[in-house]
């Protein structure tokens, strides 16, 4: 056996365990609040109570049940379709994402038949313009995080997480374990919270990637309560005889 230069838990003062196991369990109670916090941000989305994928999906993505133009043509503009099929047509072109091109197909010489009448907005300047695709888009698309939004959530998350982790990683390190198990275990936090991230900008364009966001964040939830619980315990209630050298 070579000689142990690295610090364990055994090397540090009682005082240290201390400040260590309540920074651990600060860390771990605000954890569990995050969690809470998400649930109540992100449940019912979908018009059931409890948190689904489909809410993780209405979040990021936005629901093609709830656009404005798919709202309007099922309910109040209904009757100014001429042709009562042509509901289904614009149905679902919006379900499968409301792209230009389909607009060019089928959509614009609806619109420009039986909606540009009353749409345009040298007439009525207040209601949705539909003579254009830019402005049908935004009425034909639904909800989901912005932009800007998911990168001002993602660099906060990104700088204030880091931090967590690295001080977590910083405590678990001093765990006495396979030291090749130590090395992968202290980057998996990390690169679950990058996929995460990652992940939510995914998910504005791509909706099953939803499932990454869940699972990604759920690893790295796992992760990091795997280290805090190990470190307590091992500061507490572990002990191996120091090798005589
Ligand atoms: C006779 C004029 C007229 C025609 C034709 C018309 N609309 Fe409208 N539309 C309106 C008015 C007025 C409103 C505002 C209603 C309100 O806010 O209560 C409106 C509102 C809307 C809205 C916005 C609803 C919201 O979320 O605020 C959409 C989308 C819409 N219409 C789509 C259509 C489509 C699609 C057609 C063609 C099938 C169409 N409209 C035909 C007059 C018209």
């Amino acid at each position: 056996m070579h000689k142990e230069h690295y610090a364990r838990f055994r090397d540090i003062s009682v005082s240290e365990r201390i400040l260590n196991t309540v920074f651990l369990l600060t860390i771990g109670m605000g954890y569990l609040m995050a969690l809470a916090n998400m649930y109540y941000t992100h449940e019912g989305l979908d018009g059931k109570p409890g948190l689904s994928i489909e809410d993780v999906v209405i979040s990021y993505h936005g629901s093609s049940n709830q656009t404005r133009l798919g709202t309007a043509i099922n309910g109040i503009m209904k009757n100014n379709l001429r042709n009562a099929s042509d509901k289904d047509v614009i149905m679902q072109w919006i379900q499968k994402g409301a792209d230009e091109e389909g607009y060019q197909d089928k959509i614009q010489a609806i619109l420009e038949r039986d909606c540009v009448f009353c749409h345009t907005p040298s007439i009525n300047p207040s209601l949705p313009d539909l003579t254009q695709y830019s402005t049908v888009s935004e009425v034909a698309h639904a909800g989901g995080a912005t932009l800007p939004t998911l990168v001002r959530v993602s660099h906060i998350h990104l700088f204030g997480i880091a931090f967590i982790l690295f001080f977590i990683g910083k405590i678990f390190l001093l765990c006495d374990m396979n030291v090749h198990v130590k090395r992968v275990a202290v980057v998996i936090p990390f690169i679950a919270m990058l996929l995460d991230v990652v992940s939510w900008f995914i998910t504005k364009t791509t909706p099953s990637f939803a499932y990454v966001v869940v699972y990604s964040g759920a690893l790295m939830g796992l992760s990091m309560g795997l280290q805090i619980l190990l470190s307590i315990y091992q500061m507490w209630f572990y002990s191996r005889k120091k090798p005589d050298c």
